[in-house]
């Protein structure tokens, strides 16, 4: 959602329909329609009013004058393009794309000319990113969704000038410093506890609470041009609890004596927390200023506390996915998708005394609930008003401040759902952390909180299994492939769900009417989108065939899912170290084949995310031969087959 110049009209794009929607922001309500590219998820407005609107699924950018109805230029751009920022002149357009069209392994930022809508330059940024911020000084910093970084760069010629940052360190440094960890490849303030030189290991591994980053997309530059915004689910390293009985097919057991194996989020719980919303700060040099989570003790006034939480019993605060700032830098504004609400923070943490000593982090945060999944946050330059776009009801939400409080004033329904019901009610149920059939609202927890965007957010959570990495859901006909799980202890969707929610997420579950919607949701989200799904030349394809027939992949990766559904030891399982598979729970000898649809861009791969890209996976332990007969393949056939596999 943005505003124009003057604060006249609000623009909000709305994904389901392919549209940007004009209206007053006074008394008039009258709703313009504007058809755009495909699935548009960011709109911005420049120094001269127009608009420009980022379509996902459409690689392209719809430009658009102020007072016109309809679309006066596309620009094409590259995979997804998510991020857009323009410079103060309106002169040069950026464009975050997710993907490049000539590599998925990382994305890139474009930059534009507005005047000739010629490109300046393209460069690549690392996998994934987001969003993008400009600074003061020159530079921009952009999000890697998945990893959990910052990039910046040089905003004149795209030149990468870092391309990680010490947040990881500085939110876990008495963390680090007690599991003797080498602190992520980074120098560890202090002296760093020995690790066991032969494993690898830290003295006590399994009781790490490290935390990490992810899911980032939205960044904000302050008003002052000293310190950067970045919105992020925090997931805990611990080990989690996944199992609260001997039974295998936990759906079966009744009652909920342990359940939330997924924990809490928010306060003080952020030490135990399975994903805790929360709010980086970085300088504009990239360098992270946020406290050390472990501590659980306030850090600095200056700057806003690292997590979110609520003031408002029973109402959790989860899924931070946009921010905006007064004009005068004092308060950020946080929409929380999966919470239904907005966050008011203030950004100088002494301006509001502590609410209590149990909840340090709170720091006069405060919660204003709006409509179905908030997404995007604007404020109006006399800092009163706020205007939130609530994409599963397609409303506009105001919010005004009164008597020190924020509150919500004003609905407007901006369009109607165009998707089948049941998709519409499975899109709420999968990304709610308030409904108590699917989470205990208490842990504020939903399933896009780790299936971030209802695909997965590249985290390997340690579980008493073993590592688990995230599934991906989407583009990989998942209904056909069960059972469920590495472990593949699910046989039916609602085994699978039934477990989920109760013994993970605390819900009391989701009847059998829930259950459908959730699939039908999940089935109906597209797959990341994929140049090469249709770009690969046929001869590349059939000589990646050939090579996938070779190394018998079939045997396994089988028929139009690409699995058999049969569980393999295909050289993979972790038998030592920190977290390792744990054997009495593999009760089928081996891992459960995963399905190749649409895999492209769910990296890492493998239970554990080992391979970071799917040549790697080719290459670790390629001469082995237990992972598909691959010590016979050229180089030639490798990359061959990395090409067919990308484009399934
Ligand atoms: C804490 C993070 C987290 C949450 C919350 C979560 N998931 Fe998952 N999901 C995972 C991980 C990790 C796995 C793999 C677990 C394993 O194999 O042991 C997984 C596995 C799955 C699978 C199995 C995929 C396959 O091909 O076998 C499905 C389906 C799924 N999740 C859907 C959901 C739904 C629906 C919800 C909400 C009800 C949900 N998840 C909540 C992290 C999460
Ligand atoms: C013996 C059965 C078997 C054969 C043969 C086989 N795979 Fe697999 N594949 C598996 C299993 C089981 C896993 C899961 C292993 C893990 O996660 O550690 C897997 C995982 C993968 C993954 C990771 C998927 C993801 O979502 O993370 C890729 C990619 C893959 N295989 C590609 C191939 C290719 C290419 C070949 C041929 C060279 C091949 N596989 C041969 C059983 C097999």
């Amino acid at each position: 959602v943005a505003l124009s110049r003057d604060d006249s009209l609000v623009y909000a794009v709305d994904p389901d329909l392919d549209s940007l929607f004009i209206t007053s922001t006074k008394g008039d309500k009258t709703v313009t329609r504007i058809a755009v590219g495909r699935m548009p998820e960011k709109v911005l407005v420049g120094p001269d009013d127009t608009i420009y609107v980022a379509n996902r699924y459409g690689r392209s950018v719809s430009v658009i004058r102020k007072g016109d109805t309809q679309v006066a230029a596309t620009l094409d751009v590259g995979v997804e393009p998510v991020g857009l920022a323009i410079t103060a002149d309106g002169r040069t357009l950026y464009v975050v794309n997710s993907a490049m069209q000539n590599s998925l392994e990382t994305g890139s930022v474009m930059a534009f000319d507005t005047a000739t809508r010629a490109i300046r330059w393209e460069s690549p940024v690392g996998p994934e990113p987001r969003g993008i911020a400009l600074l003061p000084n020159g530079k921009a910093m952009v999000s890697l969704y998945k990893s959990g970084e910052m990039v910046v760069l040089d905003a004149t010629n795209g030149k990468v000038l870092r391309n990680n940052t010490d947040v990881f360190q500085q939110l876990n440094q008495v963390e680090l410093l007690r599991n003797g960890d080498r602190c992520n490849g980074l120098t560890c303030a202090g002296p760093v506890p020995s690790v066991d030189p032969t494993s690898g290991a830290f003295p006590n591994a399994t009781t790490t609470r490290t935390r990490r980053p992810r899911a980032l997309e939205a960044v904000l530059t302050n008003p002052e041009g000293t310190q950067v915004y970045v919105p992020t689910l925090l997931a805990t390293d611990a080990t989690l609890n996944t199992r609260p009985h001997d039974d295998k097919v936990s759906a079966t057991v009744p009652g909920r004596s342990e359940s939330g194996g997924y924990g809490s989020s928010g306060g003080c719980g952020v030490r135990t927390a399975v994903a805790a919303p929360g709010l980086l700060t970085f300088d504009i040099e990239g360098n992270a200023t946020v406290d050390d989570v472990g501590t659980c003790t306030p850090g600095s006034t200056d700057r806003p506390p690292v997590i979110l939480t609520s003031n408002v019993k029973g109402m959790p605060v989860q899924g931070p996915v946009a921010v905006a700032t007064d004009p005068s830098g004092t308060f950020l504004f946080v929409a929380n998708r999966e919470s239904n609400n907005v966050s008011v923070v203030p950004t100088r943490t002494a301006l509001e005394p502590l609410r209590s000593d149990r909840e340090p982090f709170l720091r006069g945060q405060q919660v204003v609930p709006v409509g179905s999944g908030p997404t995007g946050i604007a404020v109006t330059a006399d800092g009163k008003t706020a205007w939130v776009y609530n994409a599963f009801d397609h409303s506009l939400s105001r919010l005004e401040a009164d008597q020190g409080l924020v509150r919500q004033r004003e609905v407007r329904t901006l369009g109607q759902d165009v998707l089948p019901a049941d998709v519409v009610a499975g899109r709420r149920l999968f990304f709610s952390a308030t409904n108590p059939d699917m989470n205990d609202p208490k842990l504020g927890i939903s399933c896009a909180t780790c299936h971030v965007e209802a695909r997965e957010d590249g985290h390997v959570w340690n579980t008493t299994e073993g590592p688990r990495n995230t599934p991906a859901l989407t583009g990989k006909k998942l209904a056909e492939t069960g059972p469920f799980h590495w472990n593949g202890e699910f046989d039916t969707v609602t085994q699978f769900m039934t477990h989920t929610t109760k013994d993970r997420m605390g819900g009391s579950g989701p009847t059998p009417a829930m259950e459908r919607q959730l699939m039908a949701f999940i089935m109906s989200v597209p797959a990341p989108d994929n140049p090469f799904a249709t770009s690969t030349p046929a001869a590349v394809l059939e000589r990646g065939k050939a090579a996938f027939d070779k190394a018998a992949c079939g045997s396994c990766h089988s028929g139009s899912t690409f699995t058999d559904n049969r569980f393999y030891d295909v050289g993979t399982l972790v038998k030592q170290g920190p977290v390792q598979d744990r054997n009495e729970f593999l009760f089928h000898g081996g891992l459960n084949t995963p399905s190749l649809l649409g895999i492209a861009r769910t990296g890492p791969f493998l239970h554990d995310g080992s391979a970071p890209t799917l040549k790697a996976r080719i290459m670790m332990g390629k001469s082995a031969d237990k992972h598909g007969l691959t010590s016979g393949l050229t180089d030639q056939e490798v990359d061959d087959l990395v090409s067919y596999v990308q484009s399934l």
